[in-house]
């Protein structure tokens, strides 16, 4: 096994030692195998230029039937930036180190300008349904993924914060996010002051389908992820203990049942009905 593609099986197990990799693929690419988020940083804000210019290479992404239904709000105003960093670090599903993240964009879905041209153009808006607002948070889940490869390439430390929606309201509020425009996930933005790691993921014969979705062996598979998992990155700490107890093996797939035993964000759906979606 050559070098290059030693971090695809670190994160992905055994089968991912027949992906090639080799010398000769763009850095990108290497890049993209090795990348991880990044939650501390250096004090020092990103320049705003810096920024705009990869707000500009995310929004080059593509888009729902150039539709363009996704907008980047850079959060710089000191205040306005202390104000949201702390709502998100603050209450029991609070993120400590989202205190003091250097720069903070947020990556909103946008279904209002459709509408308006609709107006503009005196044509009627017959598709008010589930699609207006899936379509515009898709978009904007690209433009992040388009933001995160880009900032990464330059060096940078990224790290996406779907906790913005535990406080969607309030965001709105602060943001002055009108009708149908709604957060989808934020970004903490900087100079890194941690390498990153290299997070362990299922492996692909769980995620990677030919020609047909197919789940035999899922169980075995998830049972060895959360075995290899466990033997080279294990959690700092287990989640609820004092509801579930302390488990004497404590892997991915624990974590994950864990999480979802407890309500999240159950008032969401309730936000984006309020802002003017029909979810039917
Ligand atoms: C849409 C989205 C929302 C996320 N929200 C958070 C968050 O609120 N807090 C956090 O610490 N990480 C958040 N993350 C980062 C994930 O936890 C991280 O991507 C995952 O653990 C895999 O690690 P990696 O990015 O280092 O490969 C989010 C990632 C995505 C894509």
């Amino acid at each position: 096994m050559s070098d290059a593609r030693t971090p695809l099986v670190d994160r992905f197990g055994p089968d991912a030692a027949d992906v090639e990799l080799g010398g000769d693929v763009p850095s990108v690419l290497k890049q993209l195998a090795a990348r991880g988020s990044v939650r501390k940083f250096r004090p020092d804000a990103v320049p705003y230029p810096t920024l705009q210019r990869l707000c500009a290479l995310a929004l080059c992404a593509p888009t729902k039937s150039d539709l363009q239904q996704r907008d980047i709000i850079i959060v710089d105003a000191p205040a306005l930036k202390s104000e949201i960093s702390a709502m998100l670090a603050d209450g029991p599903l609070g993120q400590a180190w989202t205190a003091d993240i250097p720069s903070l964009l947020i990556f909103c879905g946008n279904n209002r300008r459709q509408r308006r041209i609709d107006a503009l153009r005196e044509r009627p808006f017959v598709n008010d349904h589930l699609d207006a607002f899936f379509n515009a948070a898709v978009d904007a889940s690209i433009a992040l993924s388009g933001f995160v490869i880009a900032a990464e390439a330059e060096g940078l430390g990224v790290c996406p914060i779907s906790a913005v929606r535990n406080h969607a309201a309030k965001l709105s509020q602060l943001l002055k996010l009108p009708d149908h425009v709604f957060p989808v996930a934020g970004l903490a933005v900087g100079y890194p002051a941690e390498a990153p790691k290299v997070s362990m993921r299922l492996p692909l014969s769980v995620t990677v389908h030919r020609n047909a979705y197919q789940e035999e062996g899922l169980d075995e598979a998830i049972a060895a992820y959360d075995r290899r998992r466990e033997a080279a990155q294990p959690y700092a700490a287990q989640r609820g203990v004092k509801k579930f107890g302390l488990a004497e093996t404590y892997g991915w797939s624990e974590d994950k049942a864990r999480q979802y035993a407890q309500p999240e964000r159950a008032d969401f759906g309730a936000y984006v009905r309020r802002i003017g979606f029909k979810l039917d």
